[in-house]
């Protein structure tokens, strides 16, 4: 059954128009000014969206569900941290595979993809690399034939087996830009991290001390370092979650340079503080990197405004208070927030309602910029004839109050109780399919599919 969204406010990459779209078999098929419903198949359904906007698909770009093992697994597994994200106007999230010691990088993209397979929306992967041999190339060869054309390292979390030493980058590096695989980081500097754990070592610290373990410097310096090391192979480097106002001054002084990096951001790091770190409830917003002070927030909503950052994501990772308050030590809180749900509401609003920013830039840094920088583009990320039918019907008008109550992670909470938004996803669509609508999930489990990802558009200019 084909469907047709009439006289919606259609969110183009340049213009809003007013105009219909007829969605038949998983894709777009006419956008015109107006399309005669008589013209069309007799079941088709009709959509009015009259005084809405028509956003392509959102992307989550960087989700953590179903992490972890038995014990202390994620409290969204892939269905339900997806199935929060559709009520959220998300289409495609972008999750990440282990390398598998002893297993090639290709095996650990196919068993995160098993482990994917109860989504209800699209995804692609990001695979990280914690340890590097001489198979790596052909390894690489093989992952991008596959369709996973990004490669995720970690300066930290060497106590998780993570941290990819930097003395391997001079190897990796000059691969990875030979074969045009996007490389994207967690900056955050393991040496000044341990360093300062060092003083605290025998000591309990409460969720407050978080950011003094992991101040904004190790992030400014990280950058910094990766920055220089990929200016010497003219690689593009793509910076997850940047946090802070520190990391931000390294990141303009570097592209002054001539560096290229793409930046990251999430809605929290935008909107919330340490402050939430203070008191009982404090675990529930331990996440790496730490909140920080509220010019860090100003900083980063102006570098968001102006274009020097492209995309946020929500680094959707979701513990339930009961698991976070477990432990009593800062540093043994499991980290990460959820997200993906509240993310477009959280952007209208605090960006766009509020005046800042422009419907069709809100289109770009939560849908056009991932696609394009991770290969998903135009399938994903825009309104074409002939692409996926991916498409959110957003009310500007829609308000409300985030509560856990209406929320529908498994964490039980939202980092955002009590806070007002204007502005939600009233319909979401995928490939054709109607997923999300009047409040309620209409998609099925395992109704995602995996999306083999293209060239990144950073290795275009
Ligand atoms: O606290 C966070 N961000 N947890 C998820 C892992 C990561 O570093 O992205
Ligand atoms: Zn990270
Ligand atoms: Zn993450």
């Amino acid at each position: 059954m084909g469907i047709l969204i009439n006289n919606g406010n259609v969110v183009f990459s340049d213009t809003i128009k007013n105009v219909d779209i007829y969605i038949e078999k998983e894709k777009i098929k006419i956008i015109e000014r107006f399309i005669n419903p008589a013209l069309l198949p007799p079941n088709t359904e009709l959509i009015d969206a009259s005084g809405l906007y028509v956003f392509p698909g959102f992307i989550d770009a960087h989700t953590h569900y179903g992490l972890g093992e038995e014990g202390n697994k994620t409290a969204d597994g892939f269905f339900e941290g997806s199935r929060a994200a559709a009520f959220g106007g998300v289409t495609t999230f972008i999750d990440f595979a282990d390398q598998i010691s002893g297993k090639t990088l290709q095996e650990g993209a196919v068993k995160r993809i098993h482990e994917a397979e109860e989504a209800t929306i699209d995804f692609t992967l990001h695979q990280c690399i914690y340890n590097m041999h001489d198979q790596i190339s052909l390894e690489l060869d093989s992952l991008k034939s596959f369709g996973v054309g990004v490669v995720k390292l970690f300066m930290t979390y060497k106590e998780f087996g993570c941290y990819l030493d930097p003395d391997y980058w001079s190897s990796l590096f000059p691969l990875c830009c030979e074969k045009k695989i996007l490389v994207t980081l967690h900056a955050e500097a393991d040496e000044l991290i341990s360093k300062i754990n060092i003083k605290f070592k025998d000591r309990k610290l409460s969720a407050e001390m978080h950011p003094v373990l992991r101040p904004s410097e190790a992030e400014s310096l990280a950058i910094l370092r990766a920055g220089k090391a990929a200016a010497q192979f003219s690689l593009p480097l793509y910076i997850v979650h940047l946090s802070s106002k520190a990391g931000m001054d390294v990141i303009r002084k570097l592209r002054n340079e001539g560096v290229k990096l793409y930046v990251e951001t999430t809605p929290h790091y935008l909107l919330l503080t340490d402050s939430k770190l203070k008191g009982k409830d404090g675990c529930n917003f331990i996440m790496t990197p730490p909140l920080r002070k509220a010019t860090d927030n100003r900083e980063l909503r102006s570098a968001l405004v102006s274009g020097e950052i492209g995309i946020v994501a929500t680094d959707h990772c979701s513990y339930t208070p009961e698991y976070k308050s477990s432990f009593a030590d800062c540093r043994e809180i499991p980290a990460g927030i959820p997200g993906s749900e509240e993310m477009s509401s959280l952007i209208y609003s605090s960006l766009v309602a509020e005046g800042s920013m422009e419907m069709i830039q809100m289109g770009h840094i939560l849908s056009g910029n991932p696609a394009k920088v991770f290969g998903l583009y135009p399938e994903k990320g825009s309104l074409k004839p002939g692409t996926d039918a991916d498409i959110v019907v957003f009310s500007p008008e829609a308000n409300g109050t985030f509560s856990k109550k209406n929320i529908h992670s498994n964490a039980d909470y939202t980092a955002y109780e009590g806070l007002n938004f204007t502005g939600s996803p009233l319909i979401t669509i995928l490939r054709g399919n109607v997923i999300f609508r009047n409040g309620k999930f209409t998609g099925k489990r395992g109704g995602g599919r995996f999306i083999r990802s293209g060239e990144s558009s950073l290795y275009r200019y």
